[in-house]
């Protein structure tokens, strides 16, 4: 394997996590696309209520991974790095914040959320931008930061990529 392939390699087990928060992204975005705009079925409420959750679980999960583990590791190998890693940390609690607060109106009873829904959309619009620019940029910073690493760094970065 070359070195471009290594890298490569890297980043995209750094990512893979992406893949199904992605994922299920996409599915909420669906369910909302489904609904009408005024009222949501009683169905519709439920399953964008359990996709919330699930982002929110697991976006949090994921942040605390990167920002407990591999982050600091990065910095620490290559300090110049320091103020691009430190912005997608910081990127990470707006990205939160809005599944936090989508959370908590898909937590509402079926009358007050289908009343919040217009917003819900809003929310959500805002939240899916806001991920999909954190994710590229993560992308970039990822891969050049995987470019400076040795090769026992990037074994290591590999260990710390497996938990992610
Ligand atoms: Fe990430
Ligand atoms: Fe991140």
């Amino acid at each position: 394997m070359n070195a471009h392939d290594r890298t490569t390699d890297l980043i995209s087990k750094l990512l893979h996590d992406h893949v199904p928060l992605s994922r299920t992204i996409h599915e909420l975005r669906a369910a909302l696309g489904d609904a009408t705009a005024t009222a949501p079925s009683r169905e519709a409420h439920a399953r964008i209520a359990a996709g919330v959750r699930a982002i929110r679980d697991d976006l949090i999960e994921h942040f605390a991974k990167e920002e407990e583990g591999l982050f600091p590791f990065l910095v620490s190998a290559l300090p110049g790095m320091e103020r691009e890693i430190t912005a997608l940390a910081a990127a990470h609690d707006g990205i939160c914040g809005a599944a936090v607060r989508l959370a908590a109106l898909a937590d509402r009873d079926y009358a007050a959320f289908a009343k919040a829904f217009t917003q819900v959309r809003a929310l959500f619009g805002r939240f899916e931008v806001a991920y999909a620019e954190h994710s590229k940029a993560e992308q970039a910073v990822l891969t050049r930061v995987a470019e400076g690493l040795s090769d026992e760094q990037r074994r290591l970065v590999a260990e710390l990529a497996r938990d992610l």
